[in-house]
């Protein structure tokens, strides 16, 4: 039977950069179906809410979901629950998706669009595994009231709270030893275990998962440390596991040091490889429309859906052979540009790799 794919392009550059990727996925002709719906502000727009109960459901009836990318200023002013934003974190929380993979990979055709000098970016390959369904974004209960303590009793108070259960944390952490075994066998886990109850947790339950990985090396570094260290020294990491609010810090950290988020891919899973694959970036509402964005990012978001999902790894291959191929021709989009580079727009860029993949 052929495999679904529910297509949700979002807002700011969401449309223009999932127009690119469904583009490679049907010179593909790999016979899959590819259903959109809206999603995020759009959706909002459209239907009164960020996430739709027939968007939703598309979601849950897909084989995988490709998703761009959503949120704008404009609904800043929202109240939370019809922000843009709610629509991914309900997507992650409905479909059960708690573990992102976010790699950060330097191309050596781009090693020089690095802030960072390129000796110490040249050849970084690092994997940023997220918890994305616990921690502090999901903890309750979370609110505002009058404090009744603290330093200010009687005034207005907000709370969140951070939260990880046992088998949370064992999950994530049986994946992290998993990938570390098809790479260089370390793990970095990152936590605040100086101070937190649940970074105290996190860390006990990583000991002990060990157990059953002793060929793989773990280490334990605070998460201070570990911004300071990905600037430093960044090929020093292999894999970091990490909680859900330390992973969005330290994987957009280590998107930079590859020169750009244009370029990064994620892959969202469920405890089934079903999951939810998205570009690292954000919907860009300063160049959204303009036709610059680049779609590189969300292209090869694609190439991961058809490996990890979609049991297509020769697919998946080509795709990722194809975006090498016109870096190494010289093709650029702005935010990746260099001297004696050709500069190209969102559409060139996904014709350039269609053709590549011939
Ligand atoms: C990300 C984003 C989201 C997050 C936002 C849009 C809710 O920053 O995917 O990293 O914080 O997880
Ligand atoms: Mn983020």
């Amino acid at each position: 039977m052929s495999k679904l794919v529910a297509v949700l392009p979002g807002d700011g550059i969401g449309p223009e950069i999932m127009a690119e990727a469904v583009k490679v996925l049907q010179a593909l002709d790999l016979g899959l179906v590819l259903e959109s719906a809206p999603v995020g502000g759009a959706a909002y727009e459209a239907q009164g809410h960020p996430l739709p109960e027939a968007t939703l459901a598309l979601a849950q009836r897909a084989d995988a979901v490709l998703f761009g990318a959503v949120g704008d200023w404009k609904y800043d002013k929202l109240e939370r629950a019809l922000r843009p934003e709610q629509a991914i974190l309900g997507l992650r929380k409905h479909l059960g998706l708690f573990a992102n993979f976010r790699p950060a990979l330097c191309y050596p055709q781009l090693t020089h669009a690095s802030s960072l000098k390129p000796e110490l970016v040249a050849g970084l390959d690092i994997l940023i595994l997220r918890e994305l369904t616990g921690d502090i974004y999901f903890g309750t209960p979370r609110g505002r009231r009058t404090a009744s303590d603290g330093h200010f009793p009687g005034t207005e108070e907000a709370f969140d709270t951070m939260r990880y259960s046992r088998p949370e944390i064992e999950r994530i952490a049986h994946l992290a030893f998993q990938a570390a075994r098809k790479r260089q066998s370390r793990v970095t886990s990152v936590d605040k275990a100086n101070v937190l109850e649940t970074s105290q947790l996190w860390r006990d339950v990583l000991n002990q998962v060990h157990g059953q990985y002793p060929d793989v090396q773990l280490d334990h570094m605070y998460v201070d440390n570990a911004a300071m260290q990905l600037v430093k020294a960044p090929k020093a990491f292999d894999v970091i596991v990490t909680g859900n609010l330390f992973g969005d810090i330290l994987s957009d950290e280590a998107a930079m040091l590859t020169g750009s988020i244009g370029m990064l891919p994620s892959a969202s899973l469920d405890r089934h490889n079903k999951g939810l694959y998205e570009p690292s970036h954000g919907s860009a509402p300063d160049i959204a429309g303009q036709g610059v964005a680049n779609p590189l990012a969300t292209i090869l978001s694609a190439a991961m859906m058809l490996r990890y999902s979609l049991g297509l790894p020769n697919a998946a291959d080509r795709v990722e052979a194809a975006v090498q191929a016109v870096l190494s021709q010289g093709l650029r989009t702005g935010d990746i540009w260099s001297a004696g580079c050709e500069r190209v727009g969102t559409a060139d860029m996904g014709d350039a790799v269609v053709r590549a993949l011939a």
